[in-house]
């Protein structure tokens, strides 16, 4: 490098024998370069301090003694080169390239030498907005921060000329590299690629019209009249059909006879109990074959979701069977899912939560929980209308009188429901909070909604014990709100859902019944639900007076369960029991806001 900047003027003259002879111009150094060099050159030469008035000449003219001067005086002469340089590179035979200009690298007039510096086409500041400048040969050029673009960054790139919004929505440059898109309604995303619309779906409901159904028929018609008034029907929506069945499984519309909510709610509401057995594995091998037969007008693409919606009471002649057909469909999944509603005057929670897809597909007929958790469902991923919650408070309220307890000598059963069903909240998980509330005729709380450990709420459940006094069950129904869920310092949260869980032996004379009915509706009507728990052993005398009675007060059958002292039976149905404290919410108008 070094000979190559150093290019004395003689050596100059035979310049062009070495690598660089194609060359016509000396080769370029930096500025930097030129004087770094000129100072390394003359290291070690101090320069005298001199008294003398010095002569420009002296650094400039190679006369006799002027050398000498100048070798002394380096420093002094380094300034004066500038004032000689473009006169003396001006002479040069060889010059330098343009965009440089010549630099005499040594200070005295007997060496000089010469360098060609670039010229640093950057030192205008070409770049504008922010841009930073490359110097080149004769050039530079501007690397742009993003959003800008042009030789000089002048010109501010449109980012919408790309078209980066989806499914033609609007797409505004809001700010400087940046843009904004503005997606309908239907969509979401930062592009709006998401169709937030739900479906579209298939939705084949399989009812059960058998004889234990006879008088809960229009109960079935009335949960489908409601599903269908909430959803848009058509082929690029929802599709329905129907299937009936008793002892044996029937096709009763297919997916696109009806192409209308108005002649579907028709079809749907001529619907007849066939007084038949209950043979649900037959059922559930029928739909898997033609829910997703394109002979019924089912629509196979893969953005099209399948659902059954199987309305039972969960009381198949053929329960085993059936549940083994529900788990051979689940474990070979064919691109459906099953959503099991509870319907009719008796209902078997224990086989709904197993014929289910998934215990959490197993729904009560008084909610709207199976539409929106299907509305979820069927969404693409990512959509933010419908989000599943579980911010649930719920209260096991818990009789201890001595004619209606649960609470029976030598038996914990109904303790231990409490404690599984408490177990199924998963309170450490979730955001459910459980408070507790024992009565006899007066109510008594036990531990609020505040958290607390589990071990901790689990001794205190086990201290309850039976009161020699007479029920009043329906006056602890109406504290419920007073006492804990509409009283802050509970520590109940106004956003929650709110649920009940009467445990009771349902051991009530009939005037009870009816005002316990009345706090029940009450109490449902300001969104609270109540299920009514019955641990029961087999044992039990009166156990058909127990459930009628409950059956009688509660909302609706779906909210009675009668729980066995056996294993299996207690987990399926606090299973059952616990899933109303997860949910999906949803706009109740998303088909309006989504359009
Ligand atoms: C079903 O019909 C019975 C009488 O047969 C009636 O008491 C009940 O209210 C009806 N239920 C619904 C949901 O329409
Ligand atoms: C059927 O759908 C139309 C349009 O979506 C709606 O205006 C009408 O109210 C619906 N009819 C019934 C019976 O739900
Ligand atoms: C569906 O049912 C209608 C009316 O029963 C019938 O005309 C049609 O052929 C069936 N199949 C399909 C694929 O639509
Ligand atoms: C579903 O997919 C089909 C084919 O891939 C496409 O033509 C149709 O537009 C899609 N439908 C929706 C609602 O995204
Ligand atoms: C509980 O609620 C909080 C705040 O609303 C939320 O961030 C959290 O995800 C919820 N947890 C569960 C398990 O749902
Ligand atoms: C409950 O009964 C006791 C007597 O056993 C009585 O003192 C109390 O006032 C009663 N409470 C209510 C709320 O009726
Ligand atoms: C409890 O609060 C709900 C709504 O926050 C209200 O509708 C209801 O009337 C209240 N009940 C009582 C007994 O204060
Ligand atoms: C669901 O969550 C999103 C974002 O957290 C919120 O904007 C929306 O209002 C919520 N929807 C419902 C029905 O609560």
């Amino acid at each position: 490098m070094l000979t190559l900047i150093l290019v004395c003027a003689f050596i100059s003259l035979v310049f062009g024998h070495g690598d660089h002879q194609h060359s016509l111009y000396y080769p370029e150094v930096s500025e930097h370069e030129a004087k770094s060099f000129l100072h390394k050159r003359h290291a070690g030469h101090t320069a005298l301090s001199s008294t003398a008035s010095p002569d420009p000449a002296y650094c400039t003219q190679l006369l006799p003694g002027y050398e000498t001067w100048c070798e002394l005086h380096i420093p002094y002469c380094q300034e004066q080169q500038e004032y000689t340089r473009e006169q003396r590179c001006a002479t040069l035979t060889t010059p330098c390239a343009p965009g440089q200009f010549c630099m005499l690298t040594t200070p005295c007039p007997a060496h000089f030498a010469h360098a060609c510096v670039d010229i640093n086409e950057c030192d205008s500041n070409p770049c504008q907005n922010g841009g930073t400048c490359h110097d080149g040969i004769s050039k530079y050029t501007c690397t742009c921060l993003p959003g800008w673009t042009g030789t000089n960054c002048e010109i501010d790139i449109d980012e919408c000329l790309s078209f980066p919004c989806m499914y033609g929505n609007d797409c505004i440059e809001d700010r400087i590299n940046s843009y904004k898109c503005v997606c309908s309604e239907r969509y979401e995303g930062v592009h709006c690629e998401t169709d937030c619309r739900p479906g579209p779906v298939d939705v084949m409901f399989l009812v059960d019209t058998s004889w234990s159904q006879s008088e809960a028929m229009n109960r079935s018609i009335a949960y489908m009249t409601k599903f269908i008034k909430h959803v848009p029907i058509g082929s690029y929506d929802f599709q329905v059909s129907l299937v009936s069945f008793a002892s044996k499984p029937e096709l009763v519309f297919n997916f696109t006879a009806y192409r209308s909510n108005s002649s579907l709610l028709d079809a749907v509401s001529f619907i007849r109990n066939e007084r038949g057995a209950t043979k649900t594995s037959d059922a559930l091998s029928f739909i898997s074959q033609e829910i997703l037969n394109p002979a019924n007008g089912a629509r196979l693409l893969s953005n099209i979701s399948h659902y059954v919606v199987l309305l039972t009471d969960g009381l198949s002649t053929d329960r085993a069977q059936a549940i083994q057909r529900a788990q051979i469909l689940k474990a070979t999944y064919l691109g459906f899912k099953i959503f099991v509603v509870g319907v009719g005057e008796d209902i078997g929670h224990e086989e709904l939560v197993q014929l289910s897809t998934d215990p959490s597909y197993t729904f009560a007929p008084d909610n709207d929980d199976l539409l929106f958790a299907m509305l979820k469902d069927a969404t693409d991923y990512g959509c933010t209308d419908c989000n599943s919650s579980s911010v649930t408070d719920v209260v096991i309220l818990f009789d201890t009188s001595k004619d209606s307890s649960p609470l029976v000598e030598n038996s914990l059963h109904s303790l231990k429901v409490v404690e599984k069903l408490f177990d199924s909240f998963d309170t450490t998980n979730t955001n459910v909070s459980v408070a507790m509330m024992t009565y006899s005729n007066d109510t008594q709380i036990q531990f609020d909604f505040h958290q607390r450990s589990i071990p901790d709420t689990k001794a205190k459940l086990y201290t309850v014990s039976i009161e020699d006094k007479k029920g009043n069950t329906a006056f602890a129904l109406s504290r419920l709100q007073d006492e804990l869920f509409n009283r802050s310092s509970t520590g109940s949260r106004p956003n929650a859902r709110k649920i009940c869980y009467l445990f009771t032996n349902g051991n009530w004379a009939k005037t009870d019944i009816l005002r316990i009915k009345q706090q029940i509706v009450n109490l449902h009507n300001d969104g609270i639900s109540v299920n009514i728990m019955v641990p029961f052993e087999i044992t039990d005398s009166g156990l058909h007076r127990t459930l009628e009675n409950a059956k009688e007060a509660a909302f609706d059958p779906y909210r009675v369960y009668m729980i066995e002292d056996n294993g299996n039976s207690i987990s399926m149905a606090v299973k059952s029991a616990a899933r109303d404290t997860k949910y999906v919410e949803c706009p109740p108008n998303i088909f309006d806001l989504k359009n």
